[in-house]
């Protein structure tokens, strides 16, 4: 069986990892140059080197593709990722936001493609090594493709869990990442700015926004989960940032198409109001082009 991880960043790496007992037959492809497989997990730091292919190249026989990108950078890799899928191919793909088969269905058919939910903080520290901050875990939808992959996970270090209503489960995450992820993002700064309640109505106010959405979308949304998403972000340690904030600091683009930007988009394809989401997506937009202008 031949496997191949693309995108060989902080996703990729724990992906790789959880594949441990198939290693023999992995191939790694990434855009700029990896040799080295670094991560780290509590104590233990996994140090091996690999080599990933960086030339775009046709390369047939692949029974799984596991594809770890970011949703902006979809656009110039499919050209690549055509040429190493057949109508044999399962692909997988890890990566925030929804609609997560939209960019790959010109070229495979649904049911090859398999949509998933990661829940595993993961950066680079300043050892160049990547570091996982808690248990990685990944949820899929319920479906025999789901199974399939499943059995090839190490669960002892990756816990997968198939759910039955994915779509829900995918509104839910995105309605917390992308309303606090904005506030944080925005503000430029970390979770103590809960302690004002000014701050907290904002947040009450993006998330109902975004459950109009998510429902008009077909999610089922708890009746009380804007006030659960409250008590857990008052709870927060007033240190914690975001993934959208971590990027923002560090002058890397923001994931906007996979957080306010779709919800954004849904909302107007709905024809429901939501200000504040557009507010975000129109103003981060406009923090990654003046990031994009000093890179
Ligand atoms: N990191 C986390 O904690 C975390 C947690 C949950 C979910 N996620 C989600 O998982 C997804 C992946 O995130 P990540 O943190 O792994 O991103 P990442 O660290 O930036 O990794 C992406 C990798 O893809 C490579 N790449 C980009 N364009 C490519 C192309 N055209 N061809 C080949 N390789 C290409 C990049 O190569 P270069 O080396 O050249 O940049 C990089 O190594 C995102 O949607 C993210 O939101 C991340």
């Amino acid at each position: 069986m031949k496997i191949g991880v693309f995108g060989m960043g902080a996703i990729g790496h724990v992906i790789t990892h959880s594949l441990g007992h198939h290693e023999a037959d992995l191939l790694f492809f990434n855009r700029s140059l990896k040799d080295e497989f670094r991560l780290k997990f509590g104590k233990i730091i996994i140090e091996n080197p690999i080599e990933a292919i960086t030339i775009p190249r046709p390369i047939n026989g692949f029974e799984w593709l596991i594809v770890c990108l970011k949703e902006y950078h979809y656009e110039k890799a499919i050209p690549w990722l055509q040429k190493l899928v057949s109508a044999k191919t399962k692909v997988v793909v890890i990566r925030n936001g929804l609609d997560l088969k939209g960019p790959l269905l010109p070229y495979l058919n649904p049911s090859q493609i398999l949509e998933t939910i990661i829940d595993a903080p993961t950066q680079m520290n300043s050892d160049g090594v990547y570091e996982l901050l808690r248990s990685p875990k990944l949820l899929l939808p319920d479906n025999s493709l789901a199974t399939e992959f499943q059995n090839l996970i190490n669960q002892d270090f990756l816990s997968v869990r198939l759910v039955e209503d994915f779509k829900t489960k995918q509104w839910e995450k995105l309605i917390e990442s992308a309303s606090l992820g904005a506030l944080l993002a925005l503000s430029g700064e970390t979770c103590w700015i809960f302690e004002d309640e000014k701050v907290v109505a904002l947040y009450g106010q993006l998330i109902e926004e975004a459950i109009q959405v998510a429902q008009k979308d077909g999610a089922l949304i708890v009746s009380n989960f804007k006030t659960q998403l409250i008590e857990k972000a008052k709870k927060y340690p007033p240190e914690k940032g975001s993934s959208m904030l971590t990027d923002r600091l560090s002058g890397r683009q923001i994931e906007i198409d996979a957080k306010s930007g779709v919800i954004s988009r849904l909302g107007k394809r709905y024809q429901i109001s939501i200000p504040l989401h557009d507010l975000g997506s129109v103003l981060l937009g406009k923090v990654n082009k003046a990031a994009s202008m000093e890179r």
